[in-house]
């Protein structure tokens, strides 16, 4: 049976429009809040080196082949697995690895939409003017008051969620393409003036340093096992996000150009916010270990002293939730797609399904601010930041191994090279990394981690 050229549920309009959703769901909250407080966390440059290495012989590869089943199977990811699965004389049991992506999708759209309500509020705070002239400590004291307050969080949390499942709702149309053609480029420039401003204080060079200068040496197991999570969270691989989005691509784009584009892009944002972050924490005396506070301490002290902060603040936090928009539309598409399909309702009512639950999981996450803050869940972590563990560092990158040997030992080789119109050496670079580097290099880093 051939594939179909077209989705039940839509298709972008073009390569372009491709593009752009894929990117707008790899930038996000990801690359602008998560990147620098894990950076940070764990010790910079050698941090950085290895997630560079990761997107490069793991993270491309991985997203060629998510794609190119997508665009096979034109259904949502649980079913184009199946299809394929089929159609390679496997077993359906495949649906599995779908099931489990879209689960963690949903556990990843919980908490993050805690963190972009964070967002939403900060653009409020930073409007209002309460930043002015503020210093770090009082910049601190007024971060933890907000995580403090559960009613104020969860009504950030709900708005963000809402706003999600309403454009879920309304599918693959006009809002979404507005978002990401004007607003992603306009966050771009933001942040290239942000870098301007960093390189104004005197500590620019301190935190080039930080993240670039690289040492193996401080390579430890666990923060490669981090720069290969969040490696697969930026690029919002291992869960089924780019076979949903594969499966709406339009039938002649190239896949490896496409890719290769995606990846440079989600790097290029990723770096340029810890070139912003880093010199402002070495400015301010601040800890570069400060954690999911990170961004939200150091980005409303420098826009509480600069000319126009207030103004310009509250237009980056605003970007900042745009960017968090359509990324978030994208960790639910997978379970929303499939709930169409199996159980015949409209896109409306599973996103509100689907939207509902990851928001009561992420009360959870609302709650480890304030009542929860002493629960400990998985070891010493809050219910927050072991959903943030479980998923980035654990969820993604077996969903990431599973993937990358269905695809690279199982799957059809027509259907391969088909989809990737590769052949010859270029061919045999994909499948030696989807193969041998991508599988092993996710097993050693668990073994080692886990050790
Ligand atoms: N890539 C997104 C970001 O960086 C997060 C994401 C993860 C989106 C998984 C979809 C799927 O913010």
């Amino acid at each position: 049976m051939p594939s179909s050229s077209v989705s039940m549920h839509g298709m972008w309009s073009s390569r372009l429009m491709f593009i752009l959703a894929a990117t707008g769901s790899a930038v996000g909250v990801g690359n602008i809040w998560m990147f620098p407080y894990m950076v940070g966390v764990n010790g910079g440059s050698a941090f950085v080196l290895a997630y560079l290495i990761c997107i490069a012989v793991i993270g491309v590869p991985v997203m060629m082949a998510e794609v190119l089943v997508g665009r096979e199977g034109r259904q949502s990811p649980i079913n184009s697995l199946i299809s394929l699965s089929e159609r390679s004389g496997l077993s359906p049991h495949w649906r599995v690895l779908g099931w489990m992506g879209a689960l963690t999708g949903i556990l990843i759209l919980s908490f993050y939409g805690v963190i972009s309500g964070w967002a939403m509020a900060y653009v409020v705070t930073t409007v209002s003017g309460d930043m002015n002239g503020v210093d770090a400590s009082q910049v601190t004291a007024m971060f933890d008051s907000f995580t403090g307050d559960m009613t104020q969080v969860m009504v950030w949390q709900g708005a963000f969620m809402i706003a999600t499942i309403f454009i879920v709702a309304r599918g693959v149309g006009d809002g979404l393409e507005m978002a990401v053609k004007y607003l992603m480029p306009a966050l771009f420039i933001l942040i290239l003036a942000l870098i301007a401003y960093a390189a104004t204080t005197d500590h620019f060079g301190e935190g080039f340093r930080f993240l670039f200068q690289f040492n193996a040496a401080d390579l430890t197991a666990e923060s490669i096992l981090a720069a290969m999570g969040m490696a697969f969270f930026t690029l919002s691989l291992g869960m089924g996000t780019m076979i949903a989005y594969g499966a709406y691509m339009p039938p002649d784009a190239n896949i490896l150009g496409t890719v290769g584009l995606i990846a440079v892009l989600d790097t290029i944002v990723a770096l340029m916010m810890g070139m912003v972050i880093f010199p402002l924490v070495f400015a301010n005396g601040l800890e570069v270990s400060a954690g999911p506070g990170l961004m939200f301490i150091t980005l409303p002290l420098a826009f509480g002293h600069m000319d126009g902060g207030q103004l310009f603040g509250g237009i980056f936090f605003l970007l900042v939730t745009f960017a968090a928009l359509t990324s978030s539309i994208s960790m639910i598409e997978p379970a929303v797609a499939w709930v169409v399909e199996k159980f015949k309702l409209t896109r409306a009512v599973a996103a509100i399904v689907i939207g509902g639950i990851a928001w009561l999981i992420g009360l959870g996450s609302v709650f480890s601010g304030n009542i929860w803050s002493d629960l400990q869940v998985l070891g010493d972590r809050t219910f927050f930041d072991s959903v943030v563990f479980l998923t980035s560092n654990i969820l993604l990158p077996l969903g990431g191994l599973i993937f990358a040997i269905f695809a690279g030992w199982l799957l059809n080789r027509e259907i391969i090279s088909g989809q990737l119109e590769m052949s010859g050496p270029s061919l045999q670079v994909w499948s030696f990394l989807i193969r041998y580097i991508a599988p092993v290099a996710i097993f050693v880093v668990f073994v080692m981690a886990l050790r």
